[in-house]
């Protein structure tokens, strides 16, 4: 039925709830017996029989489904910073509270908050290779006047390692003690967690890129000797910093960025809230999706399943996302029953 056949709604809108349809019906004939939607788009189309009856559709837009075409999906990003609309399919809801309409998150509101509001200096890099750009930043990063201007970092910088042509970057917080001894980042036990996740994926480390928001240890009372203690860094270190991990993002462009742990995602997205808030969809930085998920760390904190669970949770929507193969055995992974 068209906008012109006697119906109330507008044409577009009828189209948005057709393709939507004909989305769900592909997750069905995929064999799929449930899909969830996330807060936002079931508030969306609680108000719709509202929005027909006052004429008003035009304000709504069209839920974006899954399940299409990565090239597809990837051409519609949500703004700067702001989760992206989706349908969701196999996942169980994961047990969050969700938002008041009247309490906006963050990045409701453009420019207040979010990567609109924050001015990150754009940096030059030299080289014809990813590799060789790569490495004219760590170079840059390496005088970092603004990050040792602080004088709250250690000194030894740990930057990145991995492929520089990786589809899937991971980026952590600040290197630790193990981090700052060898160099690179994630080496010690979260980064062995990462590594585990990693190959559960069937992946190789050497497949991925590893970075983080802040390339310097953070300090302990500003004594030389801190022995394997470590910190999370400040939004002051990771303001001082960012701009290489996005210098990075411009050079490797990966399809998918996964940011480990409340802190990255503050750093990397200008949000902040709990890993718990914003886990499980993706976040659009730079057009790139960004799943933000449970850092390594808390993994190892964490004795019970839950946390493994959910953080398997959110790399299969990462491997969905990344068209990779996914087995019924890696499905099954955690699952409840
Ligand atoms: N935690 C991080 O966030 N980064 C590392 O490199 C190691 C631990």
């Amino acid at each position: 039925m068209t906008g012109e056949e006697g119906g109330t709604a507008p044409l577009h809108l009828k189209e948005a709830l057709t393709v939507f349809a004909q989305c769900l019906e592909h997750q069905q004939r995929a064999g799929r017996k449930s899909v969830w939607l996330v807060p936002e788009v079931r508030e969306q189309l609680k108000e719709l029989p509202n929005l027909i009856r006052r004429g008003a559709a035009a304000a709504v837009p069209a839920p974006e489904a899954e399940t299409p075409p990565q090239k597809e999906r990837r051409s519609t990003p949500a703004p700067e910073g702001r989760p992206r609309a989706a349908v969701r399919e196999e996942v169980p809801p994961p047990q969050r509270p969700e938002r008041e309409s009247a309490a906006p998150a963050p990045w409701d509101e453009p420019g207040s908050a979010g990567l609109g509001a924050r001015k990150i200096e754009p940096l030059q890099t030299r080289g014809e290779t990813n590799a060789e750009k790569i490495a004219s930043l760590a170079e840059q990063a390496e005088h970092c006047a603004a990050c040792r201007g602080l004088g709250t970092l250690r000194d030894i910088m740990v930057f990145s390692v991995g492929n520089p042509q990786a589809e899937l970057m991971f980026v952590g917080e600040a290197p630790g003690f193990e981090e700052e001894k060898q160099r690179e980042p994630f080496v010690g036990p979260a980064g062995q967690k990462l590594t585990q996740i990693i190959q559960a994926m069937g992946l190789k480390r050497e497949d991925i890129y590893i970075s983080n928001i802040v390339k310097f240890r953070p300090k302990i009372d500003g004594v030389k000797f801190q022995g394997p203690k470590n910190r999370k860094p400040t939004r002051e270190e990771m303001d001082a910093a960012v701009k290489y991990v996005m210098a990075e993002i411009d050079v490797i462009r990966p399809k998918v960025i996964v940011a480990l742990g409340a802190t990255a995602a503050e750093g990397l997205l200008d949000v902040e809230g709990s890993v718990g808030q914003m886990r499980n969809q993706f976040y659009s930085l730079k057009n790139i999706p960004v799943m933000v998920t449970y850092h390594p760390s808390y993994l190892l904190r964490q004795q019970g399943l839950r946390g493994r669970r959910m953080v398997w949770e959110d790399m299969l929507m990462v491997m969905e996302e990344l068209g990779l193969p996914i087995s019924e055995k890696q499905r099954g992974y955690f699952s409840k029953s």
